[in-house]
């Protein structure tokens, strides 16, 4: 038999009960973790898994990924949930399915290396809690990431899942880095580690089905462990992917319930159970009970989430990632980064930019954390550098990686890049070359220390030492210290119904009282314009309302954000509106100071994105010398150090840690 023809007809009944299959295909669902994760920015709640639950748990899936992730990040920060309450809840619920999570190694499910004292007490709350199967990648695949974490997940008698994060720099597996050589080895390496199971991530959506198959045939040769893949649809060739990998003898794959699947989520499950029907790696799963678990998900789930999709283009695929080999998720952040800072336009320099940052930064691959640590250098890069220098402003991140903080890069990093980041890195000039962590102070205690009298428990200390702002934040809302905001609240049904109709109002023209429409007559200073659409001539008069037209609209210019209040008199219908202000990027002086509304004598520091203050690092009163870091700024998850414009003595502090700030807020003034 040739060697792609594996899957064999087994059997012509296809009913519930049907013969099981010789070897079937075993699936993880991931629709309460990755699939709302990656369609929804992972705002799904506890909730609205629990309707579906018991049904899921009846399908027969391998394992559910309920965790992990970014799960943790946002519940806590965006949803008002306890991140472990959830693993609790859905326990009671689903008794049978093993859980599964993801989890980054010693970033945990955070965004930098955890201290090792932080990284055993969260497996070993994680598996306490409920866990079972610890997926575990590192984003740089230096398995030294995996040594504290995986004991302590043996030690519980858990599934240790090592991950291979599958990425390339040409368009198909090969060219000096990634080869199916790099592969097998670090499979191998994971077998050594004690892996109870393999896992190619391919969080991108980038394993072309031949290469599926050729990687998972080489893993079932050279490693004993169950070979499993998770790739996203991103590209439009998981599901190919994914048969292909079945085709080699892959042993588990991933999917979501179709409503959960597609576009940057994953393959869809229902496909899978038809193709593989009376095969010999048939799932077993019965299509009527998936179909009774959509209908609940499609009716009573989505429709509070669908404001969240995003649904700018009718495509589902985005062939981005098959030019430029970077996961989806990342492109969207870089363009909505973009949007936010008006700079669209350079989009294209961004994509050129982009391979040229990864290159400098030892090739890693493009995975959470270094997705946004190469996404958000490539934009500061873009938008910052001049023709005389590079590099201008480097984020934290990027010093910490440049350190050895991350670990081993796949091919060294660039020597000037790493000089220039760590000019006055305060861990030291010199990177390290030992595992990351061994650097790091212990740091639960003083976290402890930091919420004693607001934390209950080791649980509540975890949240805050993970993410201190946001998780001291949600800790006082958990206990009632502080009213949660509005924004953090769920999405009712009622809430879709009712802008819903808004909605049905507002296209049939019923919202608002229509202005009765009258021609009004021309004036002299009735202008005429030609109009040349393609070939085709018009020409159009042109009569301001209240005065001559004054020609200012040369160039698009971006729509008022909120809608005119209808006129009282009819006014043209497309009158242009001026040009926005030119927004400096530069400090300009002086600043209103925010307690007495009168200008205060200094320099203004702006912020150069919108995000979110983390601290302070100078206070009023203190003096500083230009250059020198007076506030950390998260945007996009990476913190930036900004420096202080000019030297002098801080006067005023606009803002405290935890707060958001747009686009050229000031700061603070320097004096
Ligand atoms: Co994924």
């Amino acid at each position: 038999m040739s060697e792609h023809n594996q899957v064999t007809m087994t059997t012509m009944e296809y009913g519930p009960d049907r013969p099981k299959a010789e070897n079937p295909v075993k699936i993880e669902d991931l629709t309460f973790r990755d699939g709302h994760q990656s369609l929804f920015a992972t705002r799904g709640r506890t909730e609205d898994m629990i309707p579906v639950a018991e049904m899921m748990d009846e399908v027969g899936f391998w394992a559910m990924e309920t965790w992990g992730g970014a799960t943790f990040d946002t519940m806590h920060r965006f949803l008002n949930e306890d991140p472990w309450e959830r693993i609790r809840t859905l326990k009671r619920y689903i008794k049978k399915t093993p859980f599964s999570m993801l989890l980054r190694a010693q970033n945990l499910v955070g965004y930098r290396n955890y201290a090792d004292d932080v990284a055993k007490a969260f497996v070993q709350r994680a598996a306490e809690n409920g866990m079972d199967i610890f997926r575990t990648f590192d984003a740089l695949n230096d398995y030294r990431n995996f040594e504290t974490v995986v004991p302590v997940i043996k030690e519980y008698g858990k599934h240790f899942q090592g991950c291979i994060c599958y990425t390339l720099t040409e368009p198909r597996m090969g060219g000096d880095v990634y080869t199916i050589d790099y592969f097998v080895q670090k499979a191998k390496d994971l077998e050594a580690m004690g892996a109870d199971s393999i896992c190619i991530k391919d969080m991108a959506g980038l394993i072309a089905p031949y290469d599926a198959y050729t990687i998972v045939k080489a893993l079932k040769k050279a490693v004993k462990p169950p070979i499993h893949l998770h790739s996203h649809f991103t590209s439009g060739m998981s599901s190919m992917s994914h048969l292909k990998a079945i085709e080699a003898g892959v042993d588990i794959i991933d999917t979501c319930m179709t409503p959960y699947a597609f576009r940057t989520s994953h393959a869809a499950i229902e496909p899978f159970v038809m193709a593989l029907l009376g095969t010999n790696r048939d799932t077993g799963f019965d299509i009527k009970h998936l179909a009774k678990i959509n209908a609940v998900l499609e009716k009573e789930i989505l429709p509070k989430y669908k404001h969240l999709l995003d649904d700018s283009k009718v495509s589902i695929i985005d062939i981005n990632v098959l030019l430029h080999q970077t996961p989806g998720g990342m492109l969207s952040n870089l363009v909505n980064q973009l949007k936010e800072m008006d700079a669209l336009d350079k989009l294209d320099q961004v994509y050129a930019e982009l391979p040229k940052v990864r290159k400098d930064l030892g090739q890693i691959p493009l995975v959470t954390p270094t997705s946004q640590i190469v996404g958000i250098q490539t934009v500061n890069n873009v938008l910052f550098d001049d023709e005389n220098e590079r590099y201008k402003m480097i984020t934290g991140q990027v010093k910490d990686l440049c350190y050895g903080l991350y670990g081993k890069t796949a091919v060294p990093i660039n020597p000037d890049v790493q000089k220039k980041a760590l000019k006055g890195y305060e861990r030291g000039e010199v990177p390290i070359t030992c595992k990351p962590a061994e650097v790091l102070k212990p740091e639960l205690d003083k976290a402890k220390e930091d919420v004693k009298g607001l934390a209950v428990d080791l649980d509540d200390e975890l949240i805050y030492a993970l993410y201190p702002v946001t998780g001291k934040k949600f800790l006082k809302w958990k206990y009632g210290k502080e009213e949660p905001p509005e924004e953090v609240k769920p999405r009712t049904m009622e809430n879709v119904k009712t802008e819903e109709d808004l909605v049905r109002k507002a296209k049939a023209g019923l919202l608002v009282e229509k202005p009765e429409k009258e021609v009004p007559e021309k004036t002299e200073n009735t202008r005429t314009f030609n109009v040349f659409v393609d070939d085709e001539h018009f020409e159009v008069d042109v009569d301001e309302v209240g005065g001559p037209p004054a020609i200012t609209y040369a160039q698009p210019v971006a729509a008022p954000s909120k809608p005119a209040p209808a006129p009282s008199k009819p006014a043209p219908a497309s009158k242009p509106a001026p040009p926005p202000p030119q927004q400096p990027l530069k400090p300009v002086a002086p600043a209103p100071s925010p307690d007495t509304g009168k200008p205060t004598e200094g320099t203004a520091l702006r912020a150069p994105m919108p995000g979110m203050i983390v601290n302070y690092i100078k206070q009023v009163g203190e003096t500083v010398s230009e250059g020198e870091t007076v506030v950390i700024l998260e945007a996009m998850k990476m913190e930036n150090a900004l420096p202080a414009p000019v030297s002098g003595t801080i006067k005023t502090i606009n803002f405290n840690s935890g707060d958001s700030v747009t686009k050229n807020d000031i700061l603070c003034v320097i004096g």
